[in-house]
């Protein structure tokens, strides 16, 4: 706390200093979501806020993918990311030029890219989806067959889902996977239920199909918040990333949580020193720039987005 506190305060008054705004995923560590964050939540509350900002820069404690989807929305603020080498696994699984060669082979098909995917992907497909809005947006595309990148459990998830609500597609998809989430399986499932009755079992839809139909909740980030707030359980188990537990545990302190999440390496490379250094003085890696061609055509992808989530 001694050390947290100096390096809190000078971040707060750079922030000020620069006309800046720190976008805070809820997988971070807490210090910086509570201690510097203006907007801490999922890649669909953060993608609207970067949209929405009037700041002269935006700094984003999350991966790359989130940073460049930030300066896809905003490209007269200065973004920054903390860490060029926090990747994701999702997103590094395919490439713009993998995208145009799946699209030659089903030219027929609506190309819908998850958000965790480059600028370079976004730029070549239909529509853009997070988990918050994915079953509503492919649901209500005219197109019956859907070439889906880059998650496959989550197409796999998608087509359970649809199939539930009764609607015909056909999802095909690329081959990438969350490093994370898939990491998950039904026997911890099943352990942590014999040794806790009553238990809530709440998963993201990057899990494996069986995961999720082992869990009583499915749902993005923020929606996973708002089950376990608004539900009466004795234990909840999180399969996934160890910060969402964190913000849950600092914002609904009366609920028990069995422990079992995993942590994103990629989401752990920021800290509150990378911050100060990055405001204080960012290195040419550190800021986030786009060809404006590419820019334009990402950002057609993600407005198609704004426009059909309900
Ligand atoms: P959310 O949009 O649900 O926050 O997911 C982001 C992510 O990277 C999950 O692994
Ligand atoms: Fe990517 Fe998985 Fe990390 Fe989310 S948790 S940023 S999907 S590697």
């Amino acid at each position: 706390c001694l050390e947290i506190a100096p390096l809190t305060l000078e971040i707060n008054a750079l922030k000020r200093e620069r006309n800046a705004i720190i976008l805070t995923h809820s997988y971070v560590e807490p210090e910086i979501v509570y201690g510097v964050g203006d907007y801490k939540g999922d890649s669909y509350f953060l993608s609207l806020k970067a949209k929405e900002a009037q700041a002269d820069v935006i700094l984003f404690a999350g991966v790359v993918f989130m940073a460049e989807t930030a300066k896809i929305l905003s490209p007269q603020a200065t973004v920054l990311v903390p860490d060029r080498g926090s990747g994701c696994s999702l997103a590094d699984s395919i490439t713009g030029e993998d995208v145009r060669r799946l699209k030659a082979l089903y030219p027929d098909a609506a190309t819908v890219c998850y958000i965790n995917s480059t600028a370079e992907v976004k730029a070549e497909c239909d529509v853009c989806v997070t988990s918050g809005n994915v079953y509503s947006i492919v649901a209500a595309l005219p197109q019956e067959r859907i070439l889906f990148v880059p998650d496959r459990l989550m197409a796999d998830n998608i087509r359970n889902e649809l199939v539930r609500r009764g609607v015909k597609k056909e999802i095909i998809s690329s081959d990438g996977t969350c490093m994370v989430h898939e990491e998950f399986d039904v026997a911890q499932i099943e352990q942590a239920r014999a040794q806790f009755p009553g238990l809530k079992v709440v998963s993201h839809p990057e899990c494996t199909e069986a995961v999720a139909r082992a869990s009583d909740f499915v749902g993005s980030t923020g929606e996973m918040m708002r089950y376990v707030t608004s539900t009466a359980a004795p234990y909840f188990l999180m399969l996934t990333e160890c910060g969402l537990v964190g913000r849950l545990e600092v914002e609904s302190p009366e609920k028990n949580f069995i422990g079992g999440c995993r942590l994103c390496p990629y989401m752990k490379l920021n800290s509150l020193e990378k911050i100060r250094d990055l405001l204080r003085a960012p290195r040419p890696e550190q800021i986030v720039t786009l060809d404006e061609d590419l820019r334009r055509r990402a950002a057609r992808c993600i407005d198609r987005m704004f426009e059909l989530t309900p």
